[in-house]
């Protein structure tokens, strides 16, 4: 197979966006929409991709600064043709070329790698039948059905309106026949722009044919050009990755009640009740059980494991058959062995706790190292800070920890120790004692007055 040049047209302002962000890097699935474009062209194994950019250009550059992509300017937006003529000094002679949009994140490759296969040789577009082809650029084709001409809906007549077969801009041709028909565009239209479209034209003029695929999967070629746009393709996209998940065999209580920002790997039985968050990578084991309303962002959940609702989870892995939530929150470098249990309004914060231990009532472990089979007593915190530095406490095997206790770090519990509920440890436990710091006496004082509001 010849060479293959990507073109990605990315100069549009996307003014109906209403935002300071350039069109293309706002995102879909938390990706940029440019990204999208960008990851399925790669998968098209070109020997170059061109990006032809213009407003915001430099913001957008930025945010693929580890692509190897070639980014040419559009000072001015004269028409898609004059994208396509900024990018020839870069075409390959005697290679192919596919043209892309960069305000299409659902882009289908495989379609794509259709077009570029009947391109050689040839001019290949891709088609859709539009309801209302409003705006869009008609399909003309001959009594054979061969393509004619592509008319643009402000040129076009009343009759050729009533064509639904449209361009979505997508094409392929041999760049030899690209270059030669770039250099014959003009700008006698209604918007006094240079068409890519009137290609086609030429190349019937040229004798080369023109072929036309018919896509039937709308969403693939739609282009995003306002917030509606965007939050309709981000459904569609979340249901597509759903609907993967539910031919793997995940039980999924809503499908529509979703959302999969990155990339969510899971192994069997698993089962996710509705209004998910998953960002980043994710990975679940054999029957991992989430209850409603979780945020679980970078976070490996071990086999058997149950994440009860309103769990907040970030940057954290957890061991086989724990049990997490409700109302839990695990900050980053938060590591659980095997069947821990974390319960609700509880916070760890790079805490390592080790097999069997609980931490079931409203409690913060931060910069902790928590051992095998302790027991954490509601409203334990870990006092790591002192405002500028911060300390580790380490919580050895079999300890147990008094409700409503401070730990002041750095301290270490040693051994199978109990703190007495209600202390401020500022001093290594040592092993196997119980260890106590509260006030000396419990007393009571007769006929004490609560205080009463002074009335002004
Ligand atoms: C274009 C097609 C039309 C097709 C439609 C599909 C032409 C003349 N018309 O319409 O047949 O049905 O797309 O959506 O090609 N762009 C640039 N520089 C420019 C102009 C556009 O980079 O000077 C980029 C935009 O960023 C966008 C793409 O080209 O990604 C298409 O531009 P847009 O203005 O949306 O398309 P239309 O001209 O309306
Ligand atoms: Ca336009």
């Amino acid at each position: 197979m010849s060479k293959l040049n990507i073109v990605i047209l990315a100069a549009g302002k996307g003014t109906r966006m209403h935002s300071n962000l350039p069109k293309v890097l706002h995102v879909v699935g938390a990706k940029p929409i440019l990204a999208h474009v960008i990851d399925g062209a790669k998968t098209l194994n070109p020997n170059k991709i061109i990006v032809v950019y213009g407003f915001g250009g430099e913001i957008v550059k930025q945010a693929f600064t580890d692509e190897n992509i070639i980014w040419v300017k559009q000072a001015e937006q004269l028409g898609t043709g004059h994208a396509v003529q900024q990018a020839v000094p870069f075409l390959d002679s005697g290679a192919n070329t596919l043209i892309l949009l960069g305000d299409v994140p659902l882009v289908d490759a495989e379609a794509c790698s259709r077009l570029v296969a009947q391109a050689i040789n040839k001019l290949a577009i891709l088609s859709f039948n539009k309801t209302d082809p409003t705006g869009y650029g008609r399909i003309l084709r001959g009594a054979a059905g061969n393509v004619s001409a592509i008319v643009e809906h402000k040129d076009a007549t009343d009759a050729q309106r009533k064509i639904i077969e449209v361009n979505t801009g997508i094409m392929a041709m041999p760049n030899d026949y690209l270059t030669k028909w770039l250099s014959q565009l003009t700008k006698k239209n209604a918007q006094a722009e240079y068409y890519l479209t009137d290609i086609v034209a030429l190349a019937v003029k040229d004798n080369i044919s023109v072929v036309a695929e018919v896509t039937a999967d709308e969403w693939s070629v739609t282009g995003i050009n306002s917030k509606l746009d965007l939050a309709l393709i981000e459904r569609v996209h979340q249901n597509r990755i759903a609907e993967k998940l539910l031919q793997q065999g995940v039980t999924l209580k809503d499908p529509a009640r979703l959302d999969i920002r990155g990339t969510l790997t899971c192994g069997r039985e698993v089962e996710i009740d509705v209004n998910c968050v998953f960002e980043g990578n994710v990975t679940l084991g054999d029957n991992v059980k989430i209850a409603a309303n979780c945020v679980i962002k970078n976070a490996g959940i071990a086999s058997g494991t149950k994440i009860a609702t309103f769990t907040h989870i970030d940057d954290a892995e957890i061991g086989e058959n724990s049990h997490i939530g409700p109302f839990a929150r695990l900050r980053p470098g938060t590591i659980l062995a095997a069947d821990t249990h974390i319960g609700n309004f509880v916070e760890l914060k790079n805490a390592q706790v080790d097999i069997g231990s609980k931490i079931n009532h409203l409690s913060y472990i931060g910069d902790s190292t928590v051992g095998k089979n302790v027991n954490i007593g509601a409203g334990t915190i870990t006092c790591n800070y002192d405002g500028a530095n911060k300390f580790r406490t380490v919580i050895e095997d079999g300890a147990f920890i008094g409700s409503d206790t401070q730990l002041v770090a750095p301290v270490t519990i040693g051994k199978n120790a109990t703190i007495a509920a209600g202390s401020t440890i500022t001093r290594n436990a040592p092993a196997d004692q119980l260890t106590l710091c509260r006030a000396k006496e419990q007393k009571s004082v007769a006929g004490w007055q609560r205080p009463v509001k002074i009335k002004k």
